[in-house]
């Protein structure tokens, strides 16, 4: 009897310290998931992390592919965060957000591969929003007249951002921005090079035209990419809502 006491409190205890081994083991986990750090966030030792999608893999075919996405945001995209993460750890950047990376790493000779890909996680979170499932089109009323007022007619305006992607030489991207004066510009930069460097312009739109945004459902035809950019993706909420930002 009492031999059958002494295993009975026994596997009492066992069970009380294995119930308390797994609570401890999944506030331990709960707690891990709490500490992840934000995308942006400035509290020190955190890590850049690729933004979400603003819509699923899938929602821009046909025009452009799930294959497309699952490569340039899945890789491409992914790639340039964990290298980022990478170049910054245990620096003073490892405390700093991702605007303030770019703008720091801009035209300092030292830092040209934190640039590159801190600017590159920018310039493409920027261009997924540029984008929308059923966008395209003539955009809404005081856009369009925003448009004609600083492009002549929507038409110019159309021709002129055709140009400038088609145009770019090698990687790059060409975007709408705003001056100093207030009126809308288009512009390309090559590379990893971004208009969020000069102060007097505010970015409001881009596309991408390195190969890897396009090579997979256009080839090498990157006009007819830019059409079906304008003519079905193109934003113009993304635009509004950065013009009044
Ligand atoms: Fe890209």
């Amino acid at each position: 009897m009492h031999r059958r006491n002494l295993i009975k409190n026994f596997l009492k205890f066992s069970g009380s310290f294995l119930l308390i081994s797994i609570a401890s083991g999944f506030t331990k986990t709960k707690a891990n998931k709490q500490k992840l750090p934000l995308f942006n966030n400035k509290s020190n030792k955190t890590m850049i992390q690729l933004p979400s999608l603003p819509y699923e893999k899938n929602a821009l075919m046909p025009y452009i592919s799930e294959n497309t996405i699952n490569y340039h945001y899945g890789k491409h995209h992914q790639t340039y965060v964990n290298n980022l993460n990478n170049l910054i750890k245990d620096t003073e950047l490892s405390s700093k957000n991702l605007e303030e990376i770019v703008k720091i790493s801009a035209n300092d000779s030292s830092k040209v591969a934190i640039f590159n890909n801190a600017a590159q996680i920018w310039n493409h979170t920027f261009y997924w929003n540029s984008m929308k499932p059923n966008g395209g089109g003539v955009p809404n009323a005081s856009l369009l007249a925003k448009i004609e007022s600083d492009f002549g007619s929507y038409e110019n305006f159309v021709n002129e951002f055709k140009n400038s992607a088609i145009s770019q030489f090698g990687s790059g991207w060409s975007w709408v921005v705003l001056d100093e004066k207030d009126k809308l510009k288009i512009l390309k930069t090559g590379n990893a090079e971004t208009p969020l460097t000069n102060p007097k312009l505010k970015p409001l739109l881009t596309i991408d035209v390195w190969e890897h945004a396009y090579y997979l459902d256009f080839q090498n035809a990157r006009a007819n990419y830019v059409d079906i950019f304008l003519n079905h993706l193109i934003n113009w909420d993304f635009i509004n809502q950065n013009l009044i930002k």
